[in-house]
């Protein structure tokens, strides 16, 4: 696909490989007689002997629109994708849902999203504040278990809306990449991951895998929540697939909510930015590309070249990143971008309203005395692994950029277990003699204005903001 031949991309690959590398051997010190101490979580303290890094790190708190078909600051993540309200009903992600911001402002975000996002506790924060490692030292269970404002209150004054910061990535005394959270500490070992082992190229997605993945929150009797891990036990270095976190689930029955339509408890997807990325199918990740080639970019300020420590979009940047390594226009690079995304948003479409389709047949099927009980359950159980698989692709957040082969095949799978499971359920209605509704989108769009109707984020379906979801025809 590129314009030239592969052993010129080749080269040119492994001269970007050198230049990264000749690169960061420049790095800016501008006062060397400043020391970070250890344990410092104050970013304008890092700014002083760092300040262009720490200038590009303010930036976050930028908020960016237009740039980008599908992921833009701050909107609505629910409604564009209207059947989300069913396959969701039952718990807080149907309730607010937005597009990710900048890092500055994770803690900022997440404290003003709506409480019953923040059900699992303390736990909550081990993505959001430079804190959460000692916290959970210092408070052992509680850390899991207690209500999430009581533990964001240990947070010291000056630092309750503090996201993501230097030390979270490096080393202050070397400003080398290094790992702050035992999630992915635990989630290596898992894999069989020597953590002493990485080289610097490995570090340059790691750091990112402590956030931009999948976890489960396992739950006592009570609810409360015991844990956060990364469900990685079945899965190998370059290949966490979803059938295996799915496996895990199933076996550790680590289903957290339970689903309304359905009625049955349901494990849930978060974000697996590394896992698809890192997976099978994922050109970039077997040229040896890392997180930090294409979303932290070398860019000139002044004399001196830093990698941009304003994390966002390729597309913000104008595909600068890319031409690092590609030699096509940035319009035709983007235009790459496009026509994947827009293919994977098809079949996200297609087998998200499949899936909801099977939600609400099992929810008739619920409801007609004497449904057959063994078609019904197979039902179900055929229900959440096609709604985990949709959930793996819609919760990743580059609409399957990060690998476009692999988001297709698992959005296939889902589509055929939604329906699978969808005829499972009708058979269950049918023997005992009731008469399954048909569902087509268009009926199901109809039923999630009339079912999920609200004026604002947090109490429903706004049909003031565009529909994304979208067949190529
Ligand atoms: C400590 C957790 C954490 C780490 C480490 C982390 N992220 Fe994030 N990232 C988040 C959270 C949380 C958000 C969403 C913030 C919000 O919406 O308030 C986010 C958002 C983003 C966004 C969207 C920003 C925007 O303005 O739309 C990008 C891109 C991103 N991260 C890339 C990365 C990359 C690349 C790395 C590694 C170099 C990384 N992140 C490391 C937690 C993290
Ligand atoms: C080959 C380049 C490339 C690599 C490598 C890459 N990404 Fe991306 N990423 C993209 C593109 C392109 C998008 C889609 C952006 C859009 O839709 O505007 C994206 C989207 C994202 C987003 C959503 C951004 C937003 O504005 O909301 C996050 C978060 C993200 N990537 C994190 C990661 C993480 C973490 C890794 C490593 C595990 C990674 N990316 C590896 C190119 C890349
Ligand atoms: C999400 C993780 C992350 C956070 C948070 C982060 N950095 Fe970085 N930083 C990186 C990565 C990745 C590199 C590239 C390292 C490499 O290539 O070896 C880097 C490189 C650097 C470098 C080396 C020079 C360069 O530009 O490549 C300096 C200095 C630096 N960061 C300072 C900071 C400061 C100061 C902060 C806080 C204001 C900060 N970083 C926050 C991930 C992070
Ligand atoms: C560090 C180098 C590097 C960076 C940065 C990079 N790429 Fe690539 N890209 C590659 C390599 C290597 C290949 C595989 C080339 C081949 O085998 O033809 C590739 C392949 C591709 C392909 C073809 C995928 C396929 O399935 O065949 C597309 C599209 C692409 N890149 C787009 C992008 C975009 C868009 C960006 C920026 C967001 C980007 N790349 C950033 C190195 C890179």
């Amino acid at each position: 696909m590129l314009n030239h031949s592969s052993g010129f991309m080749i080269a040119l690959l492994l001269g970007s490989a050198l230049f990264t590398v000749g690169c960061a051997k420049e790095p800016v010190v501008v006062e060397t007689s400043i020391v970070i101490l250890e344990g410092e979580k104050d970013p304008a303290v890092w700014g002083k002997k760092f300040p262009h890094h720490y200038d590009a790190y303010l930036k976050n708190r930028e908020r960016t629109q237009g740039y980008s078909k599908y992921r833009n600051d701050n909107q609505d993540r629910i409604s564009p994708w209207p059947f989300q309200f069913v396959l969701w009903d039952g718990w807080g992600m149907a309730i607010e849902y937005n597009e990710p911001n900048g890092h500055t402002d994770m803690l900022k975000d997440q404290l003003a999203v709506d409480p019953s996002r923040k059900k699992a506790g303390g736990t909550c924060l081990t993505c959001k504040t430079p804190y959460a490692p000692s916290l959970k030292e210092k408070l052992g269970a509680d850390y899991f278990r207690k209500p999430y404002t009581e533990v964001h209150a240990q947070i010291p004054k000056q630092h309750q809306e503090l996201g993501l910061t230097c030390i979270d990535c490096h080393d202050p005394k070397t400003q080398d990449l290094r790992l702050s959270r035992w999630t992915l500490k635990e989630g290596l070992k898992a894999i069989g991951k020597d953590e002493g082992k990485l080289t610097r190229q490995e570090m340059r997605s790691l750091v990112c895998a402590q956030c931009h993945v999948t976890y489960v929150i396992p739950k006592d009797a009570e609810g409360k929540s015991t844990y956060v891990k990364f469900p990685w036990a079945n899965g190998r270095w370059g290949n966490i697939s979803i059938e295996g976190v799915i496996k895990q689930i199933k076996d550790e029955n680590i289903r957290e909510w339970k689903h309304t339509p359905t009625g049955q408890k349901l494990g849930h997807i978060r974000h697996p930015e590394f896992e698809l990325f890192s997976a099978p199918g994922s050109v970039h990740w077997a040229a040896g590309v890392a997180c930090a080639d294409c979303h932290m970019p070398y860019e000139r300020v002044g004399r001196v070249k830093i990698s941009s420590h304003r994390w966002e979009s390729p597309l913000k940047k104008n595909m600068q990143a890319c031409l690092q390594c590609h030699n096509q226009s940035p319009e035709w690079l983007k235009q790459q971008v496009l026509n994947i995304q827009d293919r994977v948003n098809h079949m996200f479409t297609k087998a998200g309203y499949t899936v909801a389709r099977a939600a609400l047949t099992i929810e008739q099927a619920n409801k007609t005395p004497g449904a057959d009980a063994k078609a019904l359950a197979k039902a179900k159980e055929i229900y959440e692994e096609a709604y985990l698989r949709n959930t793996w692709i819609g919760a990743e957040n580059s609409m399957g950029f990060h690998n476009p082969p692999e988001a297709l095949r698992v959005l296939g799978d889902a589509l055929d277990q939604a329906r699978q499971a969808e005829l499972m359920a009708r058979e269950a209605i049918l023997k005992a003699k009731g008469a399954p509704k048909e569902f087509d989108m268009a009926k199901i769009d109809a039923l999630v204005r009339e079912r999920y109707k609200g004026k604002d984020k947090k109490t429903g379906f706004r049909a003031d903001v565009p529909k994304k979801a979208a067949l190529i025809r």
